[in-house]
């Protein structure tokens, strides 16, 4: 698909500009799913800003006891910066079938408690990508599963980039000609929900 024609079938739901927040379950410094939800944000057409979560590295292990009184100060930033974006975006590796565990981490300590959590109602979006041949298919299935517990609106579709390790040295990119429009199509989805929490809060 051409910038133009993203930026045509985008534009009406962007009027008002759409702030996601974009969550790598990866803390890896060359990390492909961080990668990926950089060259997601490169391609966002006008009106859609994607901004990157840097705090995963600092949140501590889920505690039940330390989760009585005030947030630690990481955990307070990333339910805030929940709080505050319009949507998610999640890029995950696939770890022994399933999601990393820091990320899981971060998302039980968001969950919490659970009648204040931002994940309520959020609409959210997840993709992956993975040095192996199944694009962490079953890691992004396991996420939408987690993340829909606590309470997200979960895009009901998936970015599987296979061996990524490949795409970027041969092509210096993850996103190509399927992944690329697979990803629009997502990130569409996704501005379509955050749309439709503004047309519900009109008719509120
Ligand atoms: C992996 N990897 C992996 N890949 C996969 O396709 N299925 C799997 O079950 C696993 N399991 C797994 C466990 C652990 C502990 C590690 C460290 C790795 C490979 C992994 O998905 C791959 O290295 C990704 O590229 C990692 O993502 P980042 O760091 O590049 O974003």
């Amino acid at each position: 698909m051409s910038d133009a024609s993203r930026e045509t079938m985008l534009a009406p739901l962007v009027r008002e500009g759409s702030r996601i927040l974009a969550i790598s379950g990866s803390l890896r410094h060359g990390s492909l799913n961080t990668r990926l939800l950089r060259e997601i944000a490169e391609r966002a057409p006008a009106g859609v800003e994607i901004e990157l979560f840097d705090g995963l590295r600092s949140i501590p292990p889920y505690d039940a006891d330390a989760d009585t009184g005030p947030a630690p100060e990481p955990i307070r930033a990333l339910r805030d910066a929940i709080a505050e974006a319009d949507g998610l975006l999640f890029a995950t590796p696939e770890y022994n079938s399933s999601i990393p565990g820091v990320l899981k981490n971060a998302i039980d300590w968001a969950s919490r408690p659970r009648a204040t959590t931002p994940f309520q109602g959020k609409p959210a979006a997840v993709v992956g990508a993975t040095t192996g041949q199944f694009g962490a298919v079953w890691a992004q299935a396991e996420l939408r599963k987690v993340l829909r517990s606590t309470g997200a609106r979960v895009v009901d579709l998936e970015l599987p980039v296979a061996k990524g390790h490949h795409a970027v040295a041969q092509r210096g990119a993850l996103l190509d000609e399927v992944h690329g429009p697979r990803s629009a199509e997502i990130l569409r989805a996704l501005v379509t929900e955050i749309q439709r929490d503004r047309e519900l809060a009109l008719i509120d």
